[in-house]
């Protein structure tokens, strides 16, 4: 299977596309160009829509919302950028580094603002959660900070990576659910899904960056990373190992949620994406 030909990938990259055609002329659009329409994997809109097409939702009435997602996503890379000095991101220069920080920063703002442009038609409750998304992921980035800690510890480090990353992938499946017609029971099983995935999905970027095999991505300073911080008390390869562990445990649980929902190619595809992500790329490290 591969992503970029599945009808949710085309129907993410008309929507960005759209919006960016639509934008006048100006340095902003440049920059927008260059953050949203760089290779991004478009791993969350498509997880939004694969939701809602399991809870019987179509594209139509989920795109906006997974506009939105992909948006608040770009914005999180370039703040990000500025916070670790992110040089290189998707084998290009970051937004930091081509256009300067204050004018990614304000690239930023702008990609938040227009967020809630995609998101208010879907009423209060997508958008104090997508709020709420947003305040986790600012939260979750000042902890990676560690300004407040001496010892940050494993405990720290899940709560990190629960807010700046599983937070957003949560709400992604949440959201789709959700605009799908899920009831309140079915929509907190998606979000405990993209919870379990996201995290996964962080704890392998950080596993691959310990390791310093991170393609397309170069940044001056790390976050603290999982096996970074066994190491402490293990060898190297009992820490990689743990932490492949700890990969396995959430991948496990995102794939136990999935088999409570509909079987229907969309959730094939879930499946997919939930490897894809995780388990597939730290296969031969
Ligand atoms: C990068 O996210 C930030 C992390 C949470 C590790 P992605 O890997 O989804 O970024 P793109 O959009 O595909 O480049
Ligand atoms: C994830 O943090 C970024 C966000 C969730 C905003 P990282 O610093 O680990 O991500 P990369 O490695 O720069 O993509
Ligand atoms: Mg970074």
């Amino acid at each position: 299977m591969n992503i970029e030909e599945w009808e949710e990938y085309r129907h993410v990259e008309f929507g960005i596309n759209t919006f960016i055609t639509q934008m006048k002329e100006s340095s902003l659009k440049k920059m927008v160009e260059h953050v949203c329409n760089t290779g991004g994997k478009r791993i969350r809109p498509i997880i939004l829509l694969l939701s809602s097409e399991i809870c019987s939702g179509s594209y139509r009435q989920s795109l906006d919302a997974a506009l939105a997602i992909e948006m608040m996503h770009s914005a999180s890379l370039i703040h990000d950028d500025l916070l670790d000095q992110g040089l290189v991101r998707r084998n290009l220069p970051s937004a930091p580094e081509k256009f300067g920080p204050s004018k990614a920063l304000l690239c930023g703002d702008y990609l938040i603002a227009k967020c809630f442009e995609f998101i208010s038609p879907y009423g209060e409750r997508v958008v104090k959660d997508f709020g709420k998304a947003g305040m986790n992921m600012a939260e979750g980035e000042v902890l990676d900070l560690r300004i407040d800690k001496d010892n940050f510890d494993e405990s720290n480090y899940f709560e990190c990576i629960y807010k700046k990353t599983a937070s957003l992938f949560a709400i992604s499946a949440s959201i789709g659910a959700y605009t799908g017609g899920a009831d309140e029971f079915l929509v907190e099983r998606f979000n405990f899904f993209g919870n379990s995935l996201g995290t996964a999905y962080q704890i392998v970027d950080d596993i691959l960056e310990f390791l310093e095999v991170v393609e397309g991505k170069k940044s001056k300073f790390a976050s603290e990373t999982l096996p970074h911080m066994y190491i402490k008390n293990m060898s190297q390869e009992e820490a990689i190992q743990k932490s492949i562990d700890a990969v396995k445990l959430h991948v496990n649980a995102a794939k136990e949620t999935l088999l409570t929902f509909k079987a229907c190619p969309a959730r094939d595809k879930l499946f997919h994406i939930t490897d894809y992500i995780t388990v597939d790329m730290i296969e031969n490290i």
